[in-house]
């Protein structure tokens, strides 16, 4: 049987807390069919749609957001936890499956009306793609899709986005 992107993600027990199941996608991006076929299959949905920028969310959003806009021949912004980015920013608030945080964007980042696509390794609580999200209306860009490739869906996340009129794709659970 070929493998698929979820053979390819472990999962790590009790990190960075007791209770945490933690899906580890480092070794996805190790692998190098592994890591091509994530990224065909993030990027699969929107075939023909308009893209302007690719949003990715710290960490780990960088690693395939920075692909998946290399790909598409689009920018890459990167969604920072609060006091990382250098220029002018704007932050937005959120909690997680695991605490609370800060991330910041560059104000001047994204252009009004300018169609984003957001990529993130997983969706939790949803929390974290919300920011990002918040962040990117606050400047006027206009979200085509939220991408990853793992959702936890017990956790709430897909629900919370769908509830805003997010499209979600995700390529395993
Ligand atoms: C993880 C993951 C997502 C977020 C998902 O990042 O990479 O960004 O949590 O959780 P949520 O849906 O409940 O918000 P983390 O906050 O661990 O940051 P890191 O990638 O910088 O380690
Ligand atoms: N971010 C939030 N919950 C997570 C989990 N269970 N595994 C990896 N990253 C996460």
């Amino acid at each position: 049987m070929s493998k698929t992107v979820k053979d390819y993600i472990r999962t790590i027990v009790d990190f960075p807390h007791e209770g945490i199941l933690f899906r580890d996608v480092t070794t996805l991006f190790a692998d190098p069919r592994g890591f091509r076929m994530a990224i065909d299959q993030l990027l699969h949905p929107y075939a023909g749609t308009r893209i302007d920028k690719v949003v990715g969310l710290e960490a780990r959003g960088f690693i395939l957001g920075g692909a998946v806009a290399h790909q598409l021949t689009t920018g890459f912004v990167p969604i920072r936890k609060k006091g990382k980015l250098p220029g002018q920013t704007i932050a937005q608030a959120y909690s997680l499956e695991y605490g609370e945080a800060v991330v910041e964007v560059h104000d001047d980042a994204i252009q009004p009306g300018e169609k984003v696509l957001l990529v993130d390794d997983l969706l939790a609580t949803g929390g974290t793609a919300e920011a990002g999200i918040k962040l990117v209306e606050r400047l006027g860009g206009v979200i085509v899709g939220c991408a990853f490739v793992v959702d936890l869906p017990d956790l709430g996340g897909r629900r919370k986005l769908e509830t805003m009129g997010m499209e979600v794709h995700a390529l395993c659970a």
